[in-house]
């Protein structure tokens, strides 16, 4: 069973990835409303990724003896600058959550919390896939520029994203 300390901070990640999950949401509902709709279901997917994301921990604390005590989740963004700008949130916010991920790492190896370590493993790859994600599309939107055209293109090939597998463990 996790110690009463690694329990509080993944009750803490549960939160952190829900409103992930509300954040991305609330990005896709801006870029429907810019007639984007392929970036608009990117950022569904990512927001549905985000909520297995907070299964899987919710499940994880349950199925190791504990009890997940879940958290008030804040209003996410609702207006942003450009497409661009939605991603650089976006990284931003991942590498918010990774450096979250590290330190709940650390504590369960302070804590010689073997179980919760192994668990969280998973995350550290998942978090480095999604900063390169995220990446990429800002490195093209970046190439595309003001050129309407490019961003529609980038548009029609982010909405070819289908759900990723997310493995054992996941919703
Ligand atoms: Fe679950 Fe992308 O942080």
């Amino acid at each position: 069973m996790p110690t009463t300390s690694v329990e509080k901070a993944i009750d803490d990640q549960i939160a952190k990835e829900f409103f992930a999950s509300h954040l991305y949401l609330s990005m896709a509902a801006w870029f429907e409303d810019q007639s984007l709709p392929g970036f608009a279901s990117w950022m569904r997917v990512q927001s549905e990724e985000e909520r297995g994301h907070a299964m899987r921990l919710f499940n994880y604390v349950i199925e190791a003896g504990g009890r997940a005590r879940l958290q008030a989740i804040d209003a996410p963004a609702i207006d942003f600058e450009s497409p661009l700008q939605v991603m650089q949130e976006s990284l931003k916010h991942e590498q918010k959550v990774t450096a979250s991920i590290r330190k709940l790492y650390e504590l369960a190896d302070k804590e010689k919390d073997y179980a919760t370590q192994l668990h969280l493993q998973w995350f550290i790859s998942e978090q480095q896939e999604e900063e390169k994600n995220v990446g990429d599309v800002i490195a093209r939107l970046k190439l595309a520029g003001d050129n309407k055209v490019a961003l529609l293109l980038i548009d029609g090939e982010l909405g070819g994203r289908g759900p990723e597998e997310e493995g054992e463990g996941g919703e």
